[in-house]
């Protein structure tokens, strides 16, 4: 069966921790330059990747992961390509299922990306829609997870749009047991998705809450989070949205009503002056160099996973052997 990365539709949250535990020996291992030059589970394989929006993270820690993992990465403009106007996006997912192993697809609407997993025989990973950033969420969560700052109620308060960031905070929560708050302006267009917030809201084990004072939102945060205000194709509401998002700022007085010690984090870009100041972006409490490293090593562990589940298995089953040998010789 293949498997796809739309989401966190098809994981569990012991899954989810599977994979942060495979992330964290991906990780330890490119530190040892001998074993990671020996490690290429991905050998013979290659990966398309299509970009139909800016990328910095996404592009480079897939193409470098996947190169460091033994594959080969094709990269596609979405302009060159024209997923459904040059081409139907049926045809370019079963062209692509015949030269390739995956398929890393940043598009506009979520539909298309849904559709190209349909057609597409092999996995198809979600690089960013308007929907949803599984990828980037995944990382963040196993950021927390490496620093012993995750538990099932860990707050993380969203300050700022109910955007695709957002939304796959509220997907996680559906999976993850925590604690997830957004403060977002009261406007129905800045509310995060209803389906994937109604799907969320059946895991009882996570709290949920959507709120419009940041600064009540922000009450004993052990994480503050913001993402841009305007979104890669609204660039034309960028006047109307920086008005609208003043008061959902992250600043050191916002900080100071989370816990001390709170960290802050951004998925990046980020625009100083805007959604996040400097002093608190540069600050000894971000942690938003880390998020974006661990990119990269979450990312080269769901390759794996997705495209040589052979050896994920094998990571786990040994992992699981030494952890039980060394509970027996304590
Ligand atoms: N955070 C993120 O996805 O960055 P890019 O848009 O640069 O890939
Ligand atoms: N919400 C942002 C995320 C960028 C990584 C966007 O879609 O542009």
């Amino acid at each position: 069966m293949k498997r796809d990365f739309l989401g966190f539709s098809q994981l569990d949250a012991a899954k989810i921790i599977e994979l942060f535990d495979f992330s964290l020996f991906i990780k330890k291992q490119r530190r040892e330059t001998a074993s990671a030059a020996a490690y290429k589970p991905l050998a013979g394989k290659t990966v398309a990747m299509i970009f139909n929006k800016p990328s910095l993270r996404t592009r480079v820690s897939f193409e470098i992961g996947i190169h460091e993992l033994g594959g080969y990465a094709v990269n596609l403009e979405g302009k060159s390509i024209g997923v459904n106007s040059r081409e139907a996006v049926e045809d370019i997912a079963q062209l692509l299922s015949r030269y390739n192993n995956a398929v890393v697809a940043r598009l506009h609407e979520h539909s298309i990306i849904e559709s190209l997993a349909e057609h597409a025989s092999i996995p198809v990973i979600n690089a960013l829609t308007d929907l949803s950033h599984p990828c980037q969420i995944l990382a963040d969560a196993f950021t927390l997870y490496e620093k012993g700052l995750w538990h099932d109620r860990v707050k993380v308060v969203f300050v700022g749009d109910g955007n695709n960031v957002a939304n796959s905070w509220i997907e996680l929560a559906g999976k993850l047991p925590f604690h997830f708050v957004l403060a977002c302006p009261e406007m129905q267009e800045f509310q995060p998705d209803p389906s994937i917030l109604e799907e969320a809201g059946k895991n009882s084990a996570s709290v949920i809450e959507i709120m419009h004072d940041p600064v009540t939102a922000a009450k004993d945060a052990d994480v503050l989070y913001t993402d841009v205000w305007t979104s890669m194709g609204q660039e034309a509401e960028t006047d109307k949205r920086l008005d609208i998002f003043k008061p959902y700022q992250i600043n050191r007085q916002l900080l100071e009503s989370a816990k001390p010690g709170a960290v802050v984090m951004h998925c990046m870009p980020a625009h100083r002056g805007q959604e996040i100041t400097a002093d608190v972006m540069d600050g000894p409490q971000s942690i938003v160099l880390d998020e974006a490293e661990n990119r990269l090593h979450v990312q080269k562990a769901l390759l794996v996973k997705l495209l040589n589940h052979e050896e994920y298995r094998k990571f786990h089953l040994t992992h699981r052997l030494r952890n039980v040998a060394s509970k027996l010789t304590r």
